[in-house]
């Protein structure tokens, strides 16, 4: 919550669905913090700016530019009609916080109704039209056993009184001390669990207590495929074609969608490269074929080609600055940058040259698991030889891999800079052209906050996981939301433009 409040940009407006007594209330000070409850249950506190029920906010559609509803949905007897409610009063682009239980005792009864799977949480969401941009455990699991343990400590009898009241004559002798410690060892273990759960970080086995969605809005408002008049296992008659969609099966209504995809996807591929006319010197090709053929490089020989006449251009456009990538791994896209561009402009290239970061919570599953499947040391290498991140010296094989491709990084005033973008990546000179190629949500964002305020006018950032890990898509949006200055184009890969006039 905290993160989403500091992602929350000042002055924005933001609804506390189901405020309760407003914890959060001092997280979103910068903003325009608004609470909404129907103040049924002993938690509800005014002042509230709305005493409603979630499912009918008296606000205009896209009010909103930020929603947060925390542990409220399990209290609500139609949540699919509450989050469609939350949908209607964010606007196009706006957010939501939402956390609700999977693991909890009832409470607040009798207004308590569900908990809720992610996969139910995934559904209601998408059914209403959001996108899901993460969703995480909020606490792991030595939380939830701490959670057991003090409901163990708390409902198992407390004496051998208490015990006797359940008529268990002789055996009482047997089960009242091992009933009697197990209560005293469960106040000691929740205790220690909880600090585990502080300390020792999140274990996600067995099942969390609550789960937390981020989704979005998405910018420009199509009705989700629920809201179409889907008629459930229907066959299509001419009697039931009234709408465009009615009589469809839900089956088909999917494979359209999916078709679609495939078609969108296919449509931004084929968006033509603006450049794509611009011949590359039979230098840089050879370079680029020596590098794929090296196994240095993760990126298609078509998106080496795009970062080649990008830097060629910003040459023959006379554009100055720096040329930057952020994430070489084994080096193969800063070579081939580095081929294409004149000698005598600068190049820096940032790494840690080593074992790639830890992402963080800004970053949703897709990262934490690939994230996990490295660290397990079960990575494979591009054509499966060692992965970049386990080997030994990775600053040096670089270094030597720009020398046997013929650009020894001292003679073409190219800098490798070693160590977390975090410290490194200190600009203050102009930027021409930036490959962002660091996969996670921090290290993109780093990457923005430093190099798109210096980039020059028709300069350009490409971010080369918009379309492929979350925390980058999410660094970037957050980023360029509300930003003038800069247009986005779609392309193979999502590319920042500086504009004229800002
Ligand atoms: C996908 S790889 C780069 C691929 C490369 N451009 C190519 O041509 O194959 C991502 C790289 O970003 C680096 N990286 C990610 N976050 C970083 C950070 N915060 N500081 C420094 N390096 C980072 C990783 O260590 C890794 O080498």
């Amino acid at each position: 919550m905290a993160r989403f409040a500091k992602g929350t940009k000042r002055g924005m407006r933001v609804l506390d669905a189901g405020a309760g007594r407003s914890p959060y209330r001092k997280l979103f000070k910068h903003a325009q913090y608004e609470a909404a409850d129907f103040a049924q249950l002993d938690s509800a506190n005014p002042p509230l700016d709305y005493l409603c029920d979630i499912t009918d906010i008296p606000v205009p559609d896209g009010h909103f530019d930020r929603v947060i509803c925390n542990q409220v949905l399990e209290h609500v007897p139609e949540p699919e009609k509450a989050i469609a409610e939350l949908h209607r009063v964010l606007k196009p682009g706006g957010r939501i916080f939402l956390s609700a239980p999977l693991f909890f005792a009832e409470h607040q009864k009798p207004y308590d109704f569900f908990r809720y799977t992610q996969f139910a949480l995934r559904k209601m969401f998408e059914d209403a039209g959001f996108e899901i941009a993460r969703m995480n455990w909020l606490e792991g699991y030595f939380g939830t056993v701490a959670y057991n343990y003090q409901m163990m400590a708390k409902n198992l009898p407390a004496s051998v009184d208490e015990l006797r009241g359940r008529g268990l004559r002789w055996k009482l002798a047997y089960i009242a001390p091992i009933v009697l410690l197990n209560r005293k060892l469960a106040v000691r273990l929740s205790r220690l669990y909880s600090r585990l759960e502080i300390s020792g970080g999140r274990f996600e086995r067995g099942m969390p207590k609550n789960y937390v969605v981020v989704a979005r809005k998405p910018a420009t408002d199509a009705p989700p495929a629920s809201k179409q008049p889907v008629e459930e296992n229907a066959t299509k008659t001419t009697a039931q074609t009234s709408g465009q969609t009615t009589g469809q099966t839900r089956a088909e209504l999917e494979a359209e969608v999916a078709r679609l995809r495939a078609e969108t996807i296919r449509t931004r591929q084929s968006v033509c490269d603006p450049l794509a006319d611009l011949p590359l010197p039979s230098e840089v090709h050879t370079v680029l074929d020596d590098v794929r053929a090296e196994h240095l490089t993760y990126l298609k020989p078509e998106n080496l080609q795009v970062l080649a006449r990008q830097v060629l251009d910003a040459d023959l456009q006379d554009r100055p600055g720096l040329i930057i990538e952020t994430g070489a791994a084994l080096g193969g896209s800063a070579i081939v940058m580095a081929a294409a561009k004149d000698p005598k402009r600068p190049m820096k290239v940032y790494d840690v040259f080593g074992m790639i970061p830890e992402p963080s919570e800004r970053d949703g599953e897709d990262v934490h698991n690939r994230y996990r499947k490295i660290v397990s040391g079960t990575s494979k290498g591009i054509g499966g030889e060692t992965y970049y991140g386990y080997r030994d010296n990775l600053y040096d094989e670089v270094s030597d891999s720009f020398v046997r491709h013929g650009i020894d990084p001292a003679q073409h005033n190219v800098e490798l800079v070693q160590g977390l973008f975090q410290d490194t990546l200190k600009i203050d000179e102009p930027v021409a052209f930036a490959h962002l190629d660091g996969d996670w949500y921090e290290s993109t964002m780093i990457c923005l906050e430093r190099i798109a305020p210096h980039l020059v006018v028709g300069g350009r950032i490409v971010l080369d996981d918009y379309f492929h890990y979350s925390g980058c898509r999410d660094a970037v949006d957050e980023y360029f939301e509300d930003r003038p200055g800069f247009r986005l184009e779609r392309r193979t890969k999502l590319h920042a433009v500086r504009v004229a006039g800002s």
